[in-house]
């Protein structure tokens, strides 16, 4: 009987569809989460500081003034969380490892003690029949290495691949699936051309040789995981669905500069052994072979890989707009002549980002028919931010995301069914965590977070999610 004064989350749970979208046999779930926005512990075991540290500690970058010096404080609460993970049922565990935690200066030899971290978590999962998914760069980026220019600059990634080295030297053994770097396009030019993420910078051939070296730092890295014998090798993007605001020439022709700002510029050199066509309609000037591009960059950017991993949350309606900065010296990459545009027909999360789970299906669908040589999908990231509270008895009735979950996969079990090769899918995110930006507000978890006391609650999605995870199971 339960104790009278507990909270009865299970007994009396009852999300109350129980009927769940179907996967092929094989299919495999999991959930993720990344460093900085669940570890804290920024200053412990040797670890340096990051450009995301950095970042959190200028006014007016944050909502709040937050930072993730203690987030969820999953450095300590490590076992309690792979407990959650188990608990749930998931087959993988899609986390990232720190770079400042290995490098704490970005160079040389690895700090022991930063590595152990990932040891003991690693050991932990497997003890619990979960497969580690280690995402390399999940955008904390030692600081000491954005003072030698950040990824403006080759070093960056030459740095990421002995850095890759050092990780897969001490994890190589029990990690399976490694994932070089979690959405490039944020890293270069929500970083370093709108300012908006760390380190803050508002520039146009610094993001764009950010992002040519985003990509050589990918290549370097698959080099050293291949050279160590690594079994699954790939990397995560963040492809968008465009959408034009009306079907006129200059809205469509402004999806079309969109698509090679947020698509192109990583999916052609990855997977089509190019630089985007349309670069100089782009941005005017920097197409023609800009100076950072070396001869066999596109071979080492094009290596053969095991999986692309994928991120999806949202649509975005694209309309054309006058440049914001009418000085091309001074204009930033993300200033193309084209604005996002909100959508009055649909229901937007706390992010501000529509719910239109058919345009995932549209998207996979599409990226399959586009490029022949594209590896098998893995859905590294995909959930919603919602304005979820705990009840008076403790429960967290979320149905918002439980919604926007179903819609979702059953439009990931749509493409599949058209033929697209998706093999598993990894929830955002386990744990209510640090939203970038946007701070502590934006909860994403499907386990509710208390930051006071850094209590576990899992909300209603938990349980639906555990409940698909079991019906697969059981069907296959
Ligand atoms: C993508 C990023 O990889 C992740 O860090 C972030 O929290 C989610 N999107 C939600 O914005």
């Amino acid at each position: 009987m339960a104790h009278p004064e507990l909270p009865v989350t299970e007994p009396d749970f009852s999300v109350t569809d129980r009927s769940f979208p179907e996967f092929p046999a094989g299919f495999f779930f999991g959930a993720a989460t990344a460093s900085y926005q669940i570890e804290g512990a920024h200053d412990e075991d040797g670890r340096g500081p990051s450009i995301w540290d950095t970042y959190c500690r200028e006014p007016g970058r944050v909502a709040g003034g937050a930072t993730g010096d203690v987030a969820c404080d999953h450095y300590h609460r490590y076992r309690e969380d792979v407990g959650l993970l188990r608990d749930l049922g998931v087959d993988s565990y899609r986390f990232s490892v720190a770079w400042p935690r290995v490098q704490p200066d970005g160079k040389g030899s690895a700090n022991a003690a930063g590595l152990d971290f990932y040891d003991r978590l690693v050991d932990e999962l497997l003890a619990s029949g979960i497969s580690p998914a280690a995402t390399l760069y999940h955008w904390d980026l030692p600081q000491a290495l954005e003072d030698r220019g950040g990824w403006r600059v080759r070093e960056t990634a030459e740095r990421f691949g002995e850095y890759t080295a050092l990780v897969v030297d001490r994890l190589g053994d029990r990690v399976g699936r490694w994932i070089t770097l979690n959405e490039p396009f944020c890293s270069a030019f929500v970083g370093y051309a709108a300012g908006a993420h760390a380190p803050g910078a508002r520039e146009g051939r610094g993001a764009l040789a950010a992002a040519h070296h985003l990509l050589v730092g990918h290549g370097l890295a698959v080099r050293a995981l291949r050279e160590a014998g690594a079994r699954e090798v790939g990397v995560t993007l963040n492809p968008d669905r465009l959408l034009p605001a009306t079907e006129s020439a200059a809205d469509l022709a402004a999806v079309r500069r969109a698509k090679t700002l947020h698509n192109d510029v990583w999916l052609d050199p990855l997977f089509a052994g190019r630089y985007p066509e349309n670069e100089a309609e782009t941005w005017g000037e920097p197409a023609d072979n800009p100076s950072y591009r070396l001869d066999g960059d596109l071979r080492l950017i094009g290596a053969p890989l095991d999986f692309v991993g994928i991120n999806y949350y949202r649509p975005i309606t694209v309309a054309d707009a006058p440049y914001r900065d009418p000085d091309p010296a001074t204009r930033t990459a993300t200033d193309i002549r084209a604005v996002e545009t909100w959508r009055e027909d649909v229901r937007h999360t706390t992010m501000g980002w529509p719910v239109v789970p058919h345009t995932f299906t549209d998207l996979l669908v599409d990226l399959d028919r586009r490029y022949p040589g594209l590896p098998p999908l893995l859905i590294t990231e995909n959930g919603s931010a919602e304005a979820d509270e705990a009840d008076a008895d403790g429960r967290v009735r979320d149905t918002n995301r439980v919604e926007y979950l179903r819609g979702h996969l059953e439009a990931l079990a749509a493409a599949i069914r058209a033929g697209v090769d998706v093999r598993g899918y990894y929830v955002w995110s386990l744990l209510d965590n640090f939203e970038w930006a946007r701070g502590y507000d934006q909860r994403f978890g499907i386990v509710r977070v208390d930051y006071e006391t850094q209590r576990r609650t899992p909300k209603d999605s938990y349980r639906w999610y555990q409940g698909l995870i079991a019906a697969h199971r059981g069907r296959t």
